[in-house]
């Protein structure tokens, strides 16, 4: 029997908003690289509103359900409002999660941060994705 129950295991294994936006406005990025858990936050913003999200996580099944949980609350959104999406926001999303994985869902809320930080500043950390995806293009075999 798994640990996880069955609202997690959907978003899991079907998750929403899954992959990066190759236009996005802001990216953030949060985790710990030397020990695996890192997450990839794009928005593409329209006048305060986020009218678009994308996430690519390394991370546990707890941390892809709850980016995609979070994707989820976030979309749609002004950019205030996606600042008082907690961690409580994204367990409920999920009907909750084993106590040993709660951290998990710190990966989105704290990449949103990150990306917020982005756009303030002026969105180089999404440019420099864009940039970095565009040149992989143009090295990949056709
Ligand atoms: Fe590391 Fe969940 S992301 S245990």
């Amino acid at each position: 029997m798994s640990v996880y129950n069955r609202e997690l295991l959907d978003h899991f294994s079907n998750p929403r908003h899954a992959g990066r936006l190759p236009d996005a406005d802001a990216l953030g990025v949060y985790g710990d690289p030397s020990c695996g858990d890192q997450m990839w936050l794009y928005l593409k913003i329209e006048g305060e509103r986020i009218v678009r999200v994308g996430f690519e996580v390394f991370g546990c099944p707890a941390a892809v359900a709850t980016a995609s949980a979070f994707c989820e609350l976030v979309t749609g959104r002004t950019l205030d409002e996606g600042l008082e999406i907690g961690e409580g926001d994204v367990l409920d999303a999920l009907a909750g999660l084993p106590d040993e994985k709660i951290h998990c869902s710190l990966l989105a809320v704290m990449a949103y941060r990150e990306a917020m930080t982005d756009y303030i500043l002026g969105g180089s950390a999404a440019q420099a994705a864009r940039a970095r995806a565009a040149a992989a293009e143009e090295t990949t075999p056709k």
